[in-house]
């Protein structure tokens, strides 16, 4: 695997190159400095937060935890990376950079943060910063001290970049597809634990030591729910003690391989039964969805599909007591699947530039859907989320309840299930000329 993505990195940043050196000139700059980020402290002590690099940062270099360090660049040449290693005894400072990534960069290592500020004046001597020949690209105040704010993430800059990070390089494929077998092995074992009686917290814990991540390392926060919590759609608590009875559990967790997300939900049922029956369908529509996606595919239609799927779905279990079809035109279905089918990944969870088109303009959701965070047209290196879900949400048939006719809900099936929470599955796919490729599906098959 090692091998495999590493092989395919000096393409990958020659690519990136490319890709910079186009948007700046289009958008008339000399150079771009890609800040990495500075942690942030805690109010009125010394501890710092978390820290997660600026994902434009990310994008060249596989740095997950580089603080204050920076990338220079600039059109025709080797890209500059100011790499901060300070001298600390109270922190572990970075090791040296590694040959792998690091021959495809000019590096100096420096003590101090605002060594690039000396470079920037030195190698641009003609460029004012405060007319934006340079564009800053971060969330670092010290980017405050020397740039305009209008130069700081331009926003045309940004959306150039962010479109070209909706085809993911093979380099970047190959990083999601290590992330998603780190992922799967986890998921095994949660399972597993999940069997065995094990608690929120007792399960989640599994997981980690599965894929060997510390909890800052993951993609996002594992929602680690069993029964009725699993109804709350971003669940965020991890119970000590596991319930009386363990009837169901939903799992929507994710792994990172040098930076790059995957973002998976099973769902499990303890015993057979009408629940259990329900997963398998919902299993069986998830691929049948999946088997849809391929380049040229508008995901609204993907989405709204999924919402007709869920209706029959509800219709056939008599949960409802409308026809399907009907269910979709009211909203009904929306009471039971209210999110969206899924999103762009990558570098961030919630990958950029899900919501506008080629040329930069928005495209709007369907009417009724204000959740659906990916309204395009699918192209080759895609790579995105399928995660249709079947919930039920109190809050949310109470207002059906209150607001609509009682009568179109089968209130006794709903209360027999409603202890189960609900369902959701959630694979990440490679989009192709002529389909996808399930990075989630295969690295659960080759385990
Ligand atoms: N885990 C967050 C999501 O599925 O979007
Ligand atoms: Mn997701
Ligand atoms: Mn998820």
């Amino acid at each position: 695997m090692e091998q495999n993505y590493q092989s395919h990195y000096p393409t990958h940043v020659a690519d990136q190159q490319k890709r910079w050196e186009r948007a700046l000139e289009a958008e008339d700059f000399m150079a771009a400095l890609i800040h990495s980020g500075s942690p942030i402290q805690s109010f009125m002590d010394d501890y710092e937060y978390d820290f997660r690099p600026n994902p434009h940062f990310l994008s060249w270099l596989p740095l997950t935890r580089h603080a204050d360090s920076a990338l220079l660049v600039v059109p025709g040449q080797k890209p500059v990376l100011f790499y901060y290693q300070p001298e600390d005894y109270w922190h572990l400072p970075p090791a040296d950079p590694e040959a792998w990534w690091a021959d495809h960069f000019e590096i100096e290592v420096v003590r101090d943060p605002l060594q690039w500020q000396k470079r920037l004046k030195k190698d641009l001597p003609d460029a004012d910063l405060k007319l934006g020949d340079v564009a800053a690209i971060g969330d670092s105040p010290v980017l405050g001290e020397l740039f305009d704010s209008k130069w700081l993430n331009p926003k045309g800059l940004i959306t150039r970049i962010h479109l070209t990070r909706t085809r993911k390089t093979p380099y970047e494929v190959a990083c999601m597809d290590a992330s998603a077998r780190l992922a799967a092995r986890a998921h095994v074992e949660a399972e597993r634990a999940f069997m065995e009686g094990c608690s929120e917290y007792e399960i989640h814990m599994r997981y980690l030591a599965a894929c060997r991540h510390t909890d800052a390392q993951l993609p996002y926060h594992n929602i680690v729910a069993l029964n009725a919590n699993s109804a709350v759609l971003h669940y965020q608590h991890r119970e000590l003690r596991a319930p009386d009875q363990s009837l169901s559990f939903l799992i929507d967790a994710g792994c990172t391989f040098n930076a790059y997300t995957s973002d998976i939900t099973r769902t499990y049922a303890r015993q057979p039964g009408e629940f259990a029956e329900l997963i398998s369908a919902m299993d069986a529509m998830q691929r049948e969805l999946t088997g849809q996606v391929c380049a040229g595919l508008d995901y609204k239609g993907l989405h709204l599909l999924a919402h007709r799927r869920i209706a029959e779905l509800l219709e056939t279990f008599k949960l409802i007591k409308v026809p399907a079809e009907e269910a979709v035109v009211t909203g009904l279905s929306g009471v039971f699947y209210p999110h969206g089918m899924g999103h762009f990944l990558g570098l961030q969870t919630h990958d950029v530039a899900g919501l506008i088109d080629n040329d930069g303009n928005d495209i709007d959701r369907p009417d009724g859907h204000p959740f659906l965070r990916l309204t395009r047209e699918l192209e080759a290196g895609n790579v995105l989320t399928i995660e249709p879900g079947l919930y039920f949400i109190e809050p949310l048939l109470k207002k059906w309840r209150d607001e609509h006719d009682a009568n179109d809900i089968n209130w006794s099936k709903v209360d027999e299930l409603a202890p189960y929470g609900g369902i959701r599955i959630e694979d990440n796919v490679v989009v192709t000329e002529g389909g996808c490729d399930n990075l989630t599906r295969r690295a659960f098959a080759e385990l």
